[in-house]
């Protein structure tokens, strides 16, 4: 057991999809996998394993931000010893040609936190995906006819903004969308030699001030989950 997640070491699998909403978690794991047993409830952030295709795959809550992700990602590596990150979620479109539904494959992962600052004693690190993963997605996804987009996210520690046109500047250099988790999770998977990939819907759009109803959201999720489950190692 770690500090914050209830299993023994062999319960958790070597490829895990992290998912900010627990109950997603669980949604997932009963929807895409077989023979599902869950292996930690400790603060209601639930983890899942079970076999997709008859590879063994984990899918672990981990809250939304990147203080509590990050305390799930450190444990589910250094304590777990897991070796392949997925992480599966929505964000916010930043730009014109992002449109509602497409997914986002995060190459880097900008941000608006502290907590690298901390961690690289105030130098600006570069959090950056795993390059075989993204070119595979990208591959798959291209096979698959969905929708897909690649380029720099930014991990923003404030869902509501003091300034409402502040991600502007961000769009400005280029960045795609916004979601709350990618940079520790790609800061984290280079601090322990492993790999990581986020493959997210775009849920919300900046530009038009759209978002998906709750069914476009679901399908969406579906064409995610399966460019994602294909890269399963
Ligand atoms: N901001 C931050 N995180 C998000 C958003 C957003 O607009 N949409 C989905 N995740």
């Amino acid at each position: 057991m770690s500090f914050h997640i209830g299993a023994q070491k062999d319960q958790i699998a070597d490829t895990v999809f992290i998912s900010g909403d627990p109950l997603r978690a669980k949604f997932m794991a009963f929807k895409y996998l077989e023979n599902v047993q869950c292996y930690s409830e400790v603060r209601g952030m639930y983890g899942y394993t079970g076999q997709y295709q008859g590879k063994r795959v984990s899918i672990q809550g981990t809250g939304m931000g990147l203080p509590s992700t990050s305390i799930y990602v450190n444990e589910l590596i250094r304590d777990y010893g897991v070796k392949t990150l997925f992480r599966i979620g929505s964000c916010g479109s930043f730009q014109p040609d992002v449109k509602l539904r497409d997914l986002v494959l995060a190459m880097s992962a900008s941000t608006d936190s502290n907590m690298n600052k901390m961690t690289f004693e105030g130098m600006d690190y570069a959090p950056s995906a795993n390059f075989d993963l993204l070119v595979g997605a990208y591959q798959k996804a291209k096979e698959l006819k969905l929708p897909i987009k690649v380029g720099p996210i930014l991990s923003t520690d404030l869902f509501y903004q003091e300034n409402p046109d502040s991600w502007k500047l961000w769009a400005r250099y280029g960045v795609l969308a916004v979601e709350m988790e990618s940079n520790c999770i790609y800061t984290l998977a280079a601090k322990y030699g492993v790999k990581s990939l986020t493959f997210l819907t775009v849920s919300d759009s900046l530009v038009t001030k759209e978002s998906l109803s709750n069914q476009d959201r679901e399908s969406s999720f579906d064409d995610m989950m399966t460019l994602a489950l294909s890269m399963v190692p």
